[in-house]
Parts: structure tokens; C-alpha cells; sequence
């Protein structure tokens, strides 16, 4: 028995993924009969978002970036109206494969953060579903090869239409609670990154000398974090790490400056954090603690690596400056393979 007369999709996606899954997931819902429609939350102007139909179902669907979702989604979710709806939350995680195992990535609190959420604003969750799609994350490993990407593409597009089967047919699932353990455990490491890790993954990625100012990485980027700088892509803080600009360059323009990166690292560890430490006497119990001394590091490190990251993009317009940063980041190598697309064009 059909429960739901209409299911609609939000979803947010960096290099397709999750997007394939929307598509995926909503083929099969429409041909079990029930009209679904996918929505690009990163698409929406006009907030607040109307209250959907009660009788409809509603999905989310997003990466996981650094144990969570992104803040884009999340900022989504917190603004999403009240209502009494069913909900299924559903992440793309980083899959890799051996031998024939798809690996799972780690959810950590993406979907428990939601559920939280939602169930504050009067939902009913139905569902959590995970999909170990191909990892795009690519400043961190080199990328899958195009077989290990079809082979784990078809695999959870046969996952996506089971699931579609399942709620289109009024049924609930929620295989990610046998992760929970090692979900709950990672939480700090998702606060790390939401508080500090994503802003410095921001400010890794710089454009080569290949980049034609086509504009496109600008156009594409999904929550708008790229500007023109002195003729050359800059990235802003607000960046999500998506990898979508570095996966769409026709010129291969976009590289991760892991030489940069270390470099700023070491910089500051030797010269700059001991002493500016030392600059802060600590007054209370509060303040002699480990906790008030990472605060401080982390704010510091931001504050040094956004001048020098300014000063990185100034010096690029040097040959010798470019050359230094191309030849230390990885990812302008081949061994590093080819730029992860889920889909040619999203
Ligand atoms: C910045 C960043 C952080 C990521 N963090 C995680 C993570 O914590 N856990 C995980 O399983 N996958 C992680 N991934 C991998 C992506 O979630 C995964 O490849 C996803 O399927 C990409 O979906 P998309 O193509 O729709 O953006 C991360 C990827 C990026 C770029």
C-alpha cells in the first residue's frame, strides 16, 4: 500500500554523488508510481522554504564532509520549516574498494545531528540510509580508477532503488545504527573539522598557470565561496571543500598546495606559536588548560595562514612562485590520476 502521494528530494552534492543518488532513488520512486521531485538546495533563493504537504515524503540527501554534513546542509536543515512529515536522511561517504568489498566511509554525526533537528520540528524519521559512493576527496588520496567507479556506481545505484522500493512501500530502515559506536566516538573530530579544519581546507586550493580564466570554477561553485583576485580564482572562507572546482577545470587548472600547507604548518610552529602563547599570561584555571591552549593555536593558525595565503596568491603571478607550488602539490601528478566526476556535468 502507497502511503505517500508525493516524494520530494533536497539534496546538496559537490562532484555528483549524492546527486546520482537523488536520481537514482527518485527513477524508481516514479516508476513504483509515485511522482518525486529533486531539489538543489544550493538553488534555492527564496527562504523560508514553503511547509511541504503533509502527506509528502521527504528526503535529504548530502556528502559527508569531515564526519558531518556540510554546513551548507546543515544550515538548510536548521532553517527547513516545522511540520509532521515523514523524513528519511540519507549521506554519501567515501568508498574505495578491495578486492570485491565496497570499504565504508564514516557518517560519524551527519545524520544524527538531523535527526536531532527534525524531530524538534515535529518529524517522524522513517529512514537513515548510508552509500559508500566513490571517495572525492582528492587533496587527501589519489583518485579511484574509472573501473572501481563504475563497479561501485552500479552497486549503489541497485542500493538506491532498493531503498526507494522499501519506502515507497511504507516500510522504515536504519542499518547505519549498527555504526553508531564508532559514529559517537569520531564526534570530536566532526566539531575539529566544523570549527576549524574546514576553513583551513579553504584556503588549500590555488589555481596553476594552465587556468584560462574561463570563470567556470566561479559559475560552478555551489555555495558562491570563488572570486577573481588580480586575474586568478581566490578562494573565500566560506568554501566547502566540495571539490567541484578542481573536478570540473577543463584546463585541470585547480591543485590541493600541499607543499604550501606544510610549509605555513611548520612556519608557525616554529616561529610564531611558542611566542605569541607565552604573549597570553593565563589567569584562571580555564586558561592554563589544553583545551583554552588548542583554542588559541587554532585561532591563531587561521588568523596566519589567511595573510599568507594572501601573500601566496600575490606571488603566484611569479614563475619561480607558481613552479614551487605545482611541484609540491600532489595532486598535479599523475600517479595522482585523473579529477573524480560522478557526473559530466551537474
Ligand atoms: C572535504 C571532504 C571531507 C570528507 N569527509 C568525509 C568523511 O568524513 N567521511 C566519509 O565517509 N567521506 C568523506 N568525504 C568523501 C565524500 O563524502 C564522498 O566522496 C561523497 O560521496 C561525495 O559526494 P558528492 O559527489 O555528492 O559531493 C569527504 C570529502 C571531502 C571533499
Amino acid at each position: 500500500m502507497q502511503k505517500y502521494s508525493k516524494i520530494q528530494i533536497y539534496y546538496f552534492s559537490g562532484t555528483g554523488n549524492a546527486y546520482n543518488i537523488a536520481k537514482w532513488f527518485a527513477a524508481k520512486s516514479n516508476e513504483k508510481g509515485i511522482s518525486t521531485t529533486i531539489i538543489n538546495i544550493a538553488g534555492i533563493k527564496e527562504f523560508p522554504i514553503e511547509k511541504p504537504s503533509d502527506n509528502n515524503l521527504i528526503v535529504f540527501i548530502s556528502p559527508v564532509h569531515g564526519f558531518n554534513y556540510p554546513p551548507v546542509m546543515i544550515s538548510f536543515i536548521n532553517q527547513f520549516p516545522k511540520g509532521n512529515n515523514d523524513i528519511v536522511l540519507m549521506n554519501t561517504r567515501a568508498g574505495m574498494l578491495i578486492n570485491k568489498y565496497i570499504t565504508p566511509g564514516l557518517s560519524g554525526i551527519s545524520l544524527y545531528y538531523s535527526l536531532l533537528i527534525l524531530k524538534l520540528k515535529g518529524y517522524k524519521i522513517v529512514g537513515m540510509n548510508a552509500f559508500d559512493m566513490p571517495s572525492n576527496w582528492l587533496s587527501l588520496h589519489p583518485s579511484l580508477n574509472e573501473k572501481t567507479v563504475l563497479y561501485i556506481h552500479l552497486k549503489m545505484k541497485a542500493k538506491a532503488e532498493k531503498y526507494a522500493d522499501l519506502y515507497s512501500n511504507a516500510k522504515t530502515s536504519f542499518p547505519v545504527f549498527y555504526e553508531i559506536v564508532q559514529d559517537i566516538l569520531i564526534m570530536p573530530v566532526s566539531l575539529g573539522y566544523y570549527f576549524i579544519g574546514r576553513f583551513i581546507l579553504s584556503k588549500t586550493f590555488y589555481a596553476n598557470s594552465n587556468c584560462d580564466n574561463c570563470d567556470l570554477c566561479i559559475i560552478k561553485c555551489p555555495v558562491k565561496a570563488i572570486i577573481k583576485l588580480e586575474n586568478r580564482p581566490f578562494w573565500k572562507l566560506k568554501c566547502e571543500s566540495c571539490m567541484r572546482c578542481m573536478s570540473q577545470c577543463p584546463k585541470r587548472a585547480i591543485e590541493t598546495a600541499h607543499g604550501f600547507i606544510f610549509l605555513i604548518a611548520l612556519a608557525f610552529n616554529l616561529l610564531i606559536n611558542r611566542t605569541i602563547i607565552s604573549i597570553f599570561p593565563s589567569t584562571t584555571p580555564f586558561m592554563e588548560s589544553f583545551v583554552y591552549e588548542w583554542i588559541l593555536q587554532a585561532i591563531l593558525f587561521i588568523l596566519f595562514l589567511l595573510l599568507t595565503y594572501r601573500i601566496s596568491h600575490y606571488l603566484l603571478k611569479f614563475i619561480w612562485y607558481e613552479r614551487f607550488m605545482v611541484y609540491t602539490s600532489f595532486t598535479f601528478y599523475k600517479f595522482w590520476g585523473k579529477r573524480y566526476k560522478a557526473l559530466k556535468n551537474i
